[in-house]
């Protein structure tokens, strides 16, 4: 991180970052949901200003603004309150489960500080369907919320829908993770996309797996293409890319941030032209500037989302991007 990064990003550049950074990530993590277990003025931290020329319909779904929060920040689906009050136009908790996971071997996340990017390979923990079910009944609704889910069996997956959708805005089926094995499987996905659709009327997203090789991008966009088919009310593009990483137990994992910033925006208008932009789309990965999500929306996307530059920019991140995107506004 250089300097100006941490003079861009305020208190959080000079003091917030040092002080996480200094502890492992899992622990640093740890610290930061408790912190926002506490009475905060959490929107002025996050610092958002709303303007009408923000303002997005994502499937019927209206957003305060287009920035959201990706899946994993809030596994349990307890700290989506104070998350919302940062300013997010929308916040996605888990991904959930039917059963508790307890995730993979540890160490699971590191840091790779000089391309700003994590490497994760969480393996999906979290505290199962029925108490996610009660911390979203508990927490209070600042923000549009999505709950990803990403059973593999059908019935489980049905059941964690229905424990879910009632709390929830909308669901996004993770069919992005590694830890989806049938997510380069169309005909899986269309039903589990066709038995939700029979059980709930919250908006269906599809989080789809990246676009690696070329072999890859036709996959996925077939997936994306099918989704639609099966009803899918809009499409997230997409999630980590695979690599290998030899400070995880498990020697491998998905690379997030800074390395897919360029990548982003290109997929979006490849998913974009690939289903004639008939559902809306939601860029995700390596956005960490105003800059950043206007390629996005310029590339066909409705909306962004973001994890990353969330541990590298802090709360206030939300409010930059924002404030970048007013009319007439300097990109920051
Ligand atoms: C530590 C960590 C855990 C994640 N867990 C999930 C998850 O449970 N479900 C999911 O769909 N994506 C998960 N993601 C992926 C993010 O939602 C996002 O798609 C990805 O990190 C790219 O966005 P970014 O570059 O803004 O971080 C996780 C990412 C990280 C870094």
């Amino acid at each position: 991180m250089g300097r100006r990064d941490g003079q861009r990003d305020g208190w959080y550049g000079t003091v917030g970052r040092p002080a996480f950074f200094a502890l492992p990530p899992e622990a640093s993590h740890r610290v930061a949901t408790s912190l926002l277990s506490l009475p905060m003025p959490w929107e002025r931290i996050g610092g958002v200003v709303d303007d009408p020329s923000l303002e997005v319909d994502l499937c019927g779904i209206r957003l305060r603004n287009p920035v959201g929060l990706a899946a994993g920040f809030d596994k349990t689906c307890r700290h989506l309150g104070p998350l919302g009050r940062l300013g997010f136009g929308f916040v996605v908790g888990g991904t959930i489960t039917r059963e508790a996971r307890k995730g993979s071997a540890k160490p699971r996340i590191v840091r790779a500080t000089e391309r700003r990017a994590i490497v994760n390979s969480m393996g999906l923990p979290n505290p199962g369907a029925e108490a996610a079910a009660e911390n979203l009944a508990r927490a209070s609704s600042t923000a549009p919320r999505f709950a990803s889910v990403a059973d593999e069996d059908l019935s489980m997956a049905i059941e964690t829908v229905e424990l879910l959708a009632p709390h929830v805005d909308g669901i996004e089926l993770n069919a992005s993770s590694p830890n989806a094995p049938w997510r380069h499987d169309p005909a899986h996905m269309t039903r589990l996309l066709e038995a939700f659709r029979g059980r709930t009327d919250r908006p269906l997203l599809l989080k789809l797996p990246p676009l690696t090789t070329d072999g890859d991008r036709t996959t996925v966009l077939d997936l994306a293409r099918a989704a639609m088919e099966a009803g899918a009310h809009g499409l997230v593009c997409s999630n980590t890319l695979p690599t290998e990483e030899p400070r995880l137990a498990t020697g491998r994992g998905g690379i997030s941030g800074g390395p897919l910033t360029e990548r982003t925006p290109r997929n979006v208008s490849d998913v974009a032209a690939a289903i004639g932009r008939a559902v809306p789309i939601v860029a995700c990965g390596g956005i960490f500037t105003s800059e950043d999500v206007r390629r996005c929306l310029d590339a066909g996307a409705s909306a962004v989302q973001l994890y990353t530059s969330l541990i590298y920019r802090g709360p206030g991140i939300v409010g930059s991007l924002i404030r970048g995107l007013l009319p007439g506004r300097i990109l920051a």
